[in-house]
């Protein structure tokens, strides 16, 4: 199947005859995988007799040689299709050296924060999990995630030109609209040698979604109006790793503390912050340099620090 949309990517006609003898399959063959690709991708595919088929909307396929030439040391692995990257890195693990990236054209159980779902539609948008070990000891990961929010944001700052916000522990944003997440497991024993599998997805050039997206969400393509080159994305997002992963590891999220401030989404502003049951309110005074939230409650700074807090904005009075 992902054979025939390589041959369709580009957006033009091709004949049924055409692609049957690109692929060796009888025109019967080509219409019955057209079929899948539409049931099982969501992929549109228009067919015009006398004309033959073409996709509603070209794709841009992700191109392994052209991203491995930002890291040429890093082994970079690219599916059509699995059930998340985050999985699939955590596979890959036994057998390949970290660090390693893996990238998904689709993502058919793509995991989200706190249980949810990441909606991963086929060659729209870009999903990665990159696995980094923890040689440094454990303050290496303190702060971790807002940090690769940092390296993301960079990278659409140079891709589109958009300055994004950064909405504690680790959403990206712009103008208050999701554009991407990131999604942090902590792989073996701290005690030896732990991996983290840091895991990014971001909405690039989706315009719609059938799956509903329970959250207020945007794409780069929605914001600038023109179609985003993935390709190019994925080569910024490994390079801006890259640097703000190596800060991360000599120098700590404290180094980068004033930086990650600027960008901060709420700051100053008042929240709810949901511990699981419990919630507090308070006042945004910033984050601390293990990269904890520091609210104003009941007129004193409180920290917090943990996977499964979120905070909700409360109307500002
Ligand atoms: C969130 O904001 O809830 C985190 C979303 C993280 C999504 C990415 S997509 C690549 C990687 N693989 C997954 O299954 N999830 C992360």
């Amino acid at each position: 199947m992902f054979d025939l949309i390589a041959l369709l990517a580009d957006g033009d006609f091709h004949s049924g005859s055409d692609l049957g003898s690109k692929l060796g399959i009888s025109r019967a063959a080509i219409w019955k995988r057209i079929q899948r690709v539409t049931e099982e991708l969501g992929i549109t595919v228009q067919s015009v007799p006398g004309k033959g088929y073409r996709l509603a909307q070209p794709i841009q396929m992700l191109c392994k040689g052209t991203i491995q030439y930002s890291a040429p040391t890093l082994p970079v692995f690219v599916f059509n299709s699995i059930d998340s990257t985050n999985e699939q890195a955590k596979r890959l693990l036994p057998t390949c050296n970290a660090p390693l990236v893996v990238f998904a054209e689709h993502q058919t159980q793509g995991k989200g924060r706190r249980g949810r779902e990441w909606v991963s539609p086929f060659a729209q948008n870009l999903y990665l999990s990159f696995v980094w070990p923890v040689t440094a000891g454990l303050n290496q990961i303190d702060g971790l995630s807002l940090v690769v929010g940092l390296a993301v944001l960079k990278s659409i700052k140079r891709v589109s030109g958009i300055e994004a916000q950064l909405k504690w522990p680790n959403d990206v944003l712009i103008d208050g609209r999701k554009v991407a997440g990131i999604l942090l497991e902590l792989l073996g024993d701290p005690a030896e040698l732990c991996h983290v599998v840091i895991g990014i997805g971001v909405n690039i050039n989706m315009l719609d979604s059938s799956d509903a997206i329970d959250q207020d969400w945007t794409s780069l393509i929605k914001e600038v109006g023109e179609r985003i080159d993935r390709v190019a994305f994925a080569q910024m997002i490994l390079e801006e790793l890259d640097l703000y992963l190596e800060k991360q590891k000599k120098y700590g999220f404290s180094s980068m503390r004033a930086e990650w401030l600027a960008y901060s989404a709420w700051q100053g502003r008042s929240v709810q912050l949901q511990m699981g049951n419990n919630s507090v309110q308070g006042q945004v005074l910033g984050v601390g340099d293990k990269g904890e939230i520091c609210l104003l409650v009941d007129g004193e700074e409180r920290k917090y620090l943990g996977g499964e807090i979120s905070l909700r904005l409360q109307h500002d009075s």
